[in-house]
């Protein structure tokens, strides 16, 4: 490890201090500024965090320069094509890929630990029929801490193995529960022979009527949708979901702080956004004319799918997600969305706005379309990401817990308000 230092100098008071800076595996090496506030009196300033390191962390590394992303040390590409969604699960729960035995073991927990508590489904009912699936889950799941008391001791690891556990079991569970809910329909009960996504599909589309005969294309799509938007170092969602956990609040409380974040437009409800806007241009010949409102500073309006706050590249999911969906619209039939979003792409990728700034197609680009295609409504598409998002933030979770020297995370302020006053009366 090399020896670097950092020396910052005030120039009012002309002090100095010398801030160590720490190597990591790959990316940008941090300045360790732990002591800044006690040697110099000042604190870091740094909205959004664009230049803040929040934690130490093992599981996911990402390259926005190069688009490159890897759980694990394994690139998402590999990942994408050689392993299933709940294999990945382990890689990011153990920081191993399993064996087969290992394999067919998590495999059979997870799949076998699927139901809800029956006292949760009249949770569903206290909901008014067109409430979003989302605010369901964000309350749903917050409220799994008073189903499983016996299992929320933070400090053991076993506990914290058993609530990931039932986490990655019943997310799907709660998201087609709340789908079912929000038709009108019963919901369907799991399935444990089937796979992670083909029992998913099933609690979605078959009804006590119907059975719903699983489409591997769909089942495939959805698989390996779930794995690439399993992990995502510190986003927005995985932040709150170790803040909230900082304080030693429960898991399932902690990812309801999750599940609340990721649903906003600029992070995981963005896939929902995209369909939204491609059906606002409705042809082609609109494009033109969006492509300006998000140029227009005065303007709101911002191109959907499109941008990232580290890619600075393509985002390699992007790519992907754009592989799957020509293989499910060659199943499944064109979709005049599709070509409206293949020329934006085109339009935008070559306008000096786009390439100035670097914005290219982010994840949420192509997989609503594909999630279009494989009739799964929009109010789902947030849901679908929180069911894929559910293990990287418990692995998050996980991670900062085991920590010895964890903190309560407490961020500091610049204060801009009145001076003291006096009430005057
Ligand atoms: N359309 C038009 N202009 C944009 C867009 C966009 N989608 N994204 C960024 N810009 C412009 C922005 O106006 C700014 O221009 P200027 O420098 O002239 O003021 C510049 O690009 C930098 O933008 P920023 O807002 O400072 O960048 P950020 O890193 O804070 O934001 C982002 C990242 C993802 C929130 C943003 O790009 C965005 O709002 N994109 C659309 C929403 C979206 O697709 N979100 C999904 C992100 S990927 C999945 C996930 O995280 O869940």
């Amino acid at each position: 490890m090399i020896d670097r230092k950092v020396t910052l100098t005030d120039s009012l008071t002309g002090k100095s201090v010398e801030l160590p800076v720490l190597d990591a595996t790959y990316g940008d090496a941090v300045m360790d500024i732990g002591k800044l506030n006690k040697e110099f009196g000042l604190f870091t300033y740094d909205p959004g965090f664009v230049s803040t390191a929040s934690c130490e962390s093992a599981i996911t590394y990402l390259d926005g320069e190069k688009g490159e992303l890897m759980y694990r040390g394994y690139p998402i590409e590999q990942l994408a094509t050689k392993c299933s969604f709940l294999e990945v699960c382990y890689l990011l729960w153990n920081g191993e890929l399993p064996n087969k035995n290992e394999y067919i073991e998590f495999r059979n927990i997870i799949m076998h630990h699927t139901l809800m508590h029956e006292t949760l489904r009249m949770f569903l009912d206290g909901f008014r029929y067109d409430a979003h699936p989302m605010a369901m889950m964000t309350g749903i799941v917050g409220s799994m801490a008073s189903f499983y008391q016996d299992k929320l001791d933070i400090n053991d690891p076993e506990h914290r193995m058993i609530t990931a556990h039932r986490l990655i079991s019943k997310m799907p569970t709660i998201a087609a529960a709340c789908y079912k809910h929000s038709i009108g329909q019963p919901i369907m009960y799991p399935r444990n022979d089937l796979s992670y996504a083909g029992n998913f599909l099933h609690m979605m589309f078959a009804t006590p009527c119907k059975e719903y005969i699983i489409d591997p294309v769909a089942e495939e799509a959805i698989d390996v949708l779930l794995i690439l938007h399993a992990d995502h170092e510190q986003n927005a969602s995985t932040s709150t979901v170790r803040l909230a956990g900082s304080s030693g609040t429960n898991p399932f409380a902690a990812i309801a702080a999750g599940i609340a974040c990721l649903w906003g437009p600029a992070h995981g409800g963005a896939n929902e956004a995209v369909l939204k806007m491609l059906n606002q241009i409705g042809t082609v010949d609109n494009i033109d004319k969006f492509i300006a409102k998000a140029k227009d500073k005065d303007d709101p309006f911002r191109l959907m799918g499109f941008g990232h706050r580290v890619y600075k590249n393509f985002d390699p999911r992007a790519k992907l997600i754009k592989g799957i969906a020509d293989k499910v619209l060659a199943k499944y039939g064109d979709d005049p969305l599709m070509h409206i979003a293949i020329r934006l792409e085109e339009i935008a990728l070559k306008d000096q706005y786009f390439i100035e700034r670097k914005l290219y197609p982010n994840v949420d680009f192509y997989s609503g379309i594909i999630y279009k295609a494989l009739k799964i409504p929009v109010t789902m598409f947030t849901p679908m990401f929180v069911i894929a998002r559910t293990i990287g933030w418990i692995t998050h979770w996980n991670e900062m817990i085991s920590d010895p020297n964890l903190k309560i995370g407490r961020p500091r302020q610049r204060y801009i308000g009145p001076t003291e006053r006096d009430i005057k009366k």
